[in-house]
């Protein structure tokens, strides 16, 4: 059941929408935007600074427990000036896992967890657990059992089969948000992020392509939100005001007749008036279908073959960039998408995402409206970026957008450009298979 607070009637969303509309081109820039570097309160809890390091799913816990490996590579964003880290990805349930080697948010996680969070702690900054349950990108060699989607599905990139999930598995899979979010407290996290975006389980429930249910948790949008607004009631219940609780949501997806953006002002309506949430961070693409939409820039095509099995990499050669898409890289690549959001906002903080590489783009955040910027390739290229950023307010990024950094995904996330080796060496690329990109 959701609950909703005292908060205007988000059925009135579409007058606040009709606004922005005769406003133009999005938001009016404020002259009073705040610093970014400064320290600000999300939620409960008080950051350094509003620049948050975003999820870049490590693979360097490879029993799915935390390792020194993974301890030194959130300390390097701590160290470098970041307001808070985003440990990913976090299994709400083993069966929710999409590549190998993720951590499941249990008991048997919490010392090494405790660990991490107490270094980063220790270098100044704040942490998040990215917790998620992969839904039709989960991988059955990995997990056992059939992947599962609000309905019947093929994805039509690894065509893996995902069965229709019931409603108790529903109920389940809500519970597991919960329990996971109470391991993140134990563990001493000042945040989960709750991954509703890239068509993993919760946000397929928000596509009208992927989710045909005739009960309460499909339909219309609302109907097809329920699922996201349980899983951040539930989730809120369980932490209170301990730590906070942000969600990572897609604003489109680019899959044809799937999520696209004036329903995902519905769902942000919904979800901004259930004041569950102290922060959205606003993505877009998904896993599932070009997933270059979510990065931009130069198609992995090579890099990608080379980890696939031989007999596949010829294909992956000639049909790998119109299975993964292709799309320019621009700085600020999500703003025009994501400024259509700031006008309905109340109670909830938006994070502005997608080619901040430079503390010119962070201000430009600031001035329309966004509370914080996640950052994910520019600091996985340099760690201590945002100190040097602080330091020299005209550096540059020295990030690409070559993307070869997604292939290392499957085992031990790094640049590839990274010959400092500023967050540990990188090992020979001895990878898995991918089944497909993940993100
Ligand atoms: C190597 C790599 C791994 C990623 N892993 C995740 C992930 O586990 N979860 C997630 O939500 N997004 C993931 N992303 C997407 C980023 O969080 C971010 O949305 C995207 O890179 C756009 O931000 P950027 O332009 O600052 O890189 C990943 C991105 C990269 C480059
Ligand atoms: S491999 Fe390095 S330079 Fe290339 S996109 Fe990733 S972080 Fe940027």
């Amino acid at each position: 059941m959701i609950r909703t607070g005292n908060f205007p009637d988000p059925d009135h969303w579409e007058n606040t929408i009709d606004v922005r509309l005769r406003c133009g081109d999005g938001v009016p820039m404020t002259d009073l935007s705040p610093d970014p570097f400064a320290p600000v309160q999300l939620g409960p809890v008080r950051l350094r600074n509003r620049i948050i390091k975003a999820a870049t799913s490590e693979g360097r816990s490879p029993d799915g427990r935390v390792t020194g490996d993974l301890i030194d590579f959130h300390r390097s964003f701590a160290e470098g000036g970041v307001g808070m880290t985003t440990v990913a990805y976090c299994c709400v349930s083993h069966e929710g896992a999409s590549a190998p080697g993720q951590i499941v948010m249990n008991a048997a996680a919490l010392a090494g967890l405790r660990k991490l969070t107490d270094a980063v702690h220790a270098a100044g900054a704040g942490i998040s657990a990215q917790l998620g349950h992969a839904g039709v990108v989960a991988q059955k060699k990995l997990t056992g059992v059939t992947a599962v989607a609000p309905s019947r599905f093929v994805n039509p990139t690894s065509f893996a089969y995902c069965r229709e999930i019931r409603r108790d598995e529903i109920a389940a899979v809500i519970d597991q948000f919960g329990d996971a979010a109470q391991v993140a407290v134990d563990a001493g996290f000042d945040a989960v992020e709750l991954h509703f975006g890239h068509l993993y389980l919760p946000s397929s429930f928000l596509s009208p392509l992927i989710n045909r249910r005739k009960d309460e948790y499909g339909g219309d949008i609302d109907g097809r939100s329920r699922l996201v607004r349980e899983i951040a009631q539930r989730v809120r219940e369980v932490v209170g005001r301990r730590i906070a609780v942000v969600a990572k949501l897609d604003m489109d997806d680019g899959l044809p007749g799937s999520i696209w953006i004036d329903e995902s002002l519905r769902t942000t309506a919904l979800l901004d008036a259930d004041a569950t949430l102290d922060a959205i961070e606003l993505t877009q693409g998904s896993s599932v279908y070009r997933p270059m939409y979510l990065f931009r820039g130069d198609v992995p095509v090579r890099e990608f073959a080379k980890v696939m099995p031989p007999m596949m990499r010829p294909g992956v050669r000639v049909l790998g960039k119109r299975v993964m898409g292709s799309y320019p890289y621009e700085d600020l690549y999500m703003l025009s998408a994501a400024r259509q959001f700031v006008p309905i906002m109340k109670n909830t903080k938006l994070i502005l995402l997608g080619g901040i590489t430079n503390r010119e783009h962070i201000e430009t955040g600031m001035r329309e409206g966004f509370e914080f910027v996640g950052m994910g390739r520019a600091l996985l290229r340099e760690p201590d970026l945002v100190n040097k950023m602080m330091e020299d307010p005209g550096v540059r990024s020295r990030c690409n957008h070559n993307n070869k950094c997604m292939v290392t995904v499957f085992a031990r996330t790094h640049c590839v450009l990274d010959t400092d080796q500023r967050y540990g060496a990188p090992e020979p690329m001895d990878l898995p298979a991918p089944s497909a990109v993940r993100s």
